[in-house]
């Protein structure tokens, strides 16, 4: 098992491996009492596999992103009190991003704030949303525009959940992953250039060491910016582009995480364009990795999968639609090598469609 040690304030540990859901019933005993959250699908293949003694009631939402709503928050609220959960008691998450955004944002209202205790069964969660205390619910108006920060008590990834993953929701993680390695550096880079086929077969060993490099990589920077006033946005890397991306599709018709392998093949190409990265050879890396990978290697590659035309235009505009709370232009993160980032930097309308007829 490996044990990452996020430095937040409270501090709290993320353990990565096989097996893990069998040890939540001793990792939560402390607590006066338990209650589960989970989506339909992930109750079913996994809620019996907690070994929970003692009466231990379960809330299963339906999957999906449309569970990041007020109407199932209230719901989750009034589970809670029914429980008659208080303030030593602990809400256990069990499922994928939307479990843990909408469970962590229940505990964050819940008597002004109880335990959370996250157990990620995507790759997705597991690499990213799991880490740093973010949750939140969709508005009408947009995706996750209300939510808190709320860091966990304890994380368990327990990797033996990937294996009944989708295909897609798999790849999904992917994305997040190698954007992971380019954040922390050449070592992480090659690691994933290395093990590429053991992580398209899902072996349980690798995928247990490289789930510990991504959240490793997203502790460091989390416990430095909890806040995200500065370096933390080093975590948006590929995203401006990604959600431009999703934004023209249709919210939903692409995996979000392969979005974002796209979107950090554009911000590498952006970098290059802006002069931002001196490495000709690290895009043509990140591609050859994605098509290992079985990923969009290309935004043509992606508007073949998707069937969707993403046209230059809508993606430069969706990018204004990503301003991160600045006002005024887009702000890209870029890279200059693995390892070594750029923040906050603008480009022209005529920069970006250069990049995006580049594909
Ligand atoms: N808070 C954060 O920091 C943060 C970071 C990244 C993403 N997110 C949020 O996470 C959400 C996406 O997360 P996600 O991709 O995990 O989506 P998800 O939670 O919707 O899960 C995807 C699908 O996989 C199913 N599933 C989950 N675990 C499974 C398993 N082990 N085996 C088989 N099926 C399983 C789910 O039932 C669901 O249908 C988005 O809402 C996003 O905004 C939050
Ligand atoms: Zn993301």
């Amino acid at each position: 098992v490996h044990v990452v040690h996020v430095a937040t304030e409270p501090r709290y540990e993320v353990r990565i491996g096989p097996g893990l859901l069998a040890d939540v019933d001793r990792a939560t005993s402390e607590y006066s009492r338990r209650a589960v959250l989970s989506d339909e699908h992930v109750a079913a293949l996994y809620r019996s596999k907690l070994g929970l003694a003692g009466d231990v009631p379960s809330l299963a939402v339906p999957p999906g992103e449309d569970s990041k709503s007020f109407g199932a928050l209230e719901r989750v609220l009034d589970f809670m009190a029914e429980c008659g959960l208080d303030r030593r008691s602990c809400l256990i998450a069990l499922g994928g991003g939307v479990v843990g955004d909408l469970g962590g944002l229940a505990a964050a209202l819940y008597m002004r704030g109880i335990a959370l205790v996250s157990l990620p069964t995507t790759l997705l969660a597991q690499v990213d949303a799991s880490v740093g205390g973010k949750n939140a619910i969709n508005l009408e108006r947009g995706k996750n525009l209300a939510g808190t920060f709320h860091q966990p008590a304890l994380v368990l990834a327990d990797t033996d959940t990937l294996a009944t993953l989708s295909d897609e929701e798999y790849r999904s993680g992917l994305g997040e992953v190698v954007k992971s390695a380019l954040i922390e550096g050449e070592a992480a880079l090659a690691f994933l250039e290395r093990n590429a086929d053991a992580i398209v077969a899902r072996d349980r060993e690798r995928l247990a060491e490289i789930v510990a490099v991504c959240v490793r990589t997203k502790a460091t920077i989390v416990a430095r910016d909890p806040r995200e006033h500065g370096e933390r946005k080093s975590l948006n890397l590929g995203h401006t582009f990604a959600h431009a991306i999703e934004h023209a599709a249709g919210y939903g018709t692409i995996p979000h995480g392969v979005a974002v392998g796209v979107g950090l093949l554009l911000a590498l190409s952006l970098s290059r364009e802006l002069g931002v990265s001196k490495d000709a050879t690290l895009a043509e890396r990140v591609r050859d990795l994605f098509l290992r990978l079985g990923m969009p290697a290309s935004l043509d590659a992606l508007r073949h999968s998707s069937r969707a035309p993403l046209t230059a235009d809508e993606i430069v505009s969706g990018t204004w639609l990503d301003k991160k709370g600045s006002a005024g232009k887009p702000r890209f993160v870029l890279i200059e090598a693995p390892g070594k980032l750029a923040l906050d930097v603008e480009a022209s309308v005529a920069v970006l469609g250069r990049c995006l007829a580049e594909g």
